[in-house]
């Protein structure tokens, strides 16, 4: 029996890891969840699964939801540090780490800290300290496992073979919703469009960074820092589908990839009984029916989310950080109808632009520089409204 703490249960990947562990009852046991602010998910998922403690970042929603479970067993705690006592201070085998964006941070690091493993979805973290992260884990001796199904096609691609004789790792990109549309027409796109993710199903942020092509720069950035790759040694390629989920191409010309059908449960499910597998038994991947797969190469003309985020890995110190959390006031604001989806971009971009280097050596480092680039994205943003 493995115990499980979920930090960001009411989201997509909550949802998805929670279905996995209602369905193998007997392997998995609940611990510990976090939320945001949504108090009656939580309570739903408090009913049924009954973790000992659970935490809200909310605290108007740990208040309503204390007074609703009066005489229940669970503990409640509030704020990010009580988000961070859920993940360090919960005895648990796994840490699936699930928050959206920067706010993961503490918790994620606090669990790592605390000598867990963890099973990583929130890639915004990694994205502004994967470096310091996985001297942490280092430090512990405790593993990370890639939930993001590409991270986990390249870590399921590189098992059994030796990390000197690779030659460059591909990420594959859906493209989104927009990926064939004109730049004309991008330039009007709505929220609703933009929402429509192809191939996945997903909480908003990603699905808004999945239609600029951020979400592979993220990924990008991720990967450099999951499997200690150079960033001249991954490429990204348009792949409709989805189904080939990412490959790791040889010194011999030999490429493994990882295939399966869209479903989030095949990677969580991975990094939660890595290295076994447990029969979630999907659909079978017909390939006969599905007849073509289709590739093009990124346009980061047309998308340049991806390319800032490449030259934000090649800069360093705190540039995948302020990248990050431009992206989060950009995306925020368009989902707020304040500002155009091409405003998205040039936000980031300014503020990277605004951004004076400086070697990010810490966590505080880290989150002082997201302080400085959220206020500067926001003044930008303002400007966009006028
Ligand atoms: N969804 C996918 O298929 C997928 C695939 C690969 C990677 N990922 C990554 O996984 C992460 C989660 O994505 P998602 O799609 O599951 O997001 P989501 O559906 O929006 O869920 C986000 C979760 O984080 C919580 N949360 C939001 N703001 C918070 C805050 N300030 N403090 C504490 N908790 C907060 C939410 O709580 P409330 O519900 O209370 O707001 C919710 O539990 C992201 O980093 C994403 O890039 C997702």
């Amino acid at each position: 029996m493995k115990n499980i703490v979920i930090l960001g249960s009411t989201g997509s990947i909550g949802a998805s890891t929670l279905d996995i562990v209602s369905r193998f009852p007997d392997q998995f046991s609940i611990v510990g969840l976090t939320a945001g602010q949504n108090d009656q998910k939580l309570e739903e998922q408090i009913r049924t699964f009954r973790p000992r403690i659970v935490a809200l970042s909310s605290k108007t929603s740990a208040k309503a939801l204390r007074s609703r479970l009066q005489g229940h067993p669970v503990e409640i705690l509030v704020g990010e540090e009580g988000l961070c006592t859920v993940a360090q201070d919960t005895p648990s085998d796994l840490v699936i780490s699930a928050i959206v964006g920067g706010a993961g941070l503490m918790p994620t690091m606090s669990a790592l800290r605390a000598g867990r493993h963890v099973a990583l979805a929130n890639k915004e973290p990694m994205v502004m300290v994967g470096h310091l992260m996985q001297e942490e884990a280092l430090k512990q001796g405790t593993k990370i496992f890639p939930i993001d199904s590409e991270h986990s096609a390249i870590f399921q691609s590189l098992e059994g073979h030796r990390r000197e004789d690779v030659r460059r790792i591909v990420l594959t990109a859906s493209g989104g919703p927009f990926w064939d549309w004109p730049v004309e027409k991008i330039k009007n796109v709505t929220i609703e469009q933009a929402l429509q993710h192809p191939n996945w199903k997903m909480g908003a942020k990603i699905t808004i960074d999945s239609a600029t092509l951020m979400n592979k720069g993220l990924e990008v950035i991720e990967a450099r820092w999951l499997f200690d790759i150079p960033a001249a040694q991954i490429n990204i390629v348009i792949h409709r589908e989805s189904i080939i989920h990412s490959l790791v191409e040889y010194r011999d010309g030999s490429v493994m990839a990882q295939l399966g059908l869209p479903d989030m449960r095949t990677p969580i499910s991975y990094a939660m009984n890595y290295p076994k597998r447990i029969p979630l038994d999907p659909p079978l991947l017909d390939l006969g029916k599905i007849g073509q797969l289709n590739f093009a190469p990124p346009d980061f003309v047309k998308f340049p989310c991806a390319k800032l985020a490449f030259d934000a890995l090649t800069e360093g110190g705190g540039l995948p950080a302020t990248l990050n959390a431009a992206n989060e006031i950009a995306v925020q604001a368009f989902l707020d109808k304040e500002i155009t989806f091409l405003d998205i971009p040039k936000i980031i971009e300014d503020t990277m632009s605004a951004y004076t280097p400086r070697p990010l050596n810490s966590v505080e480092d880290a989150l002082e520089t997201d302080r400085w680039a959220r206020e500067k994205a926001s003044s930008l943003r303002n400007v966009a409204i006028k």
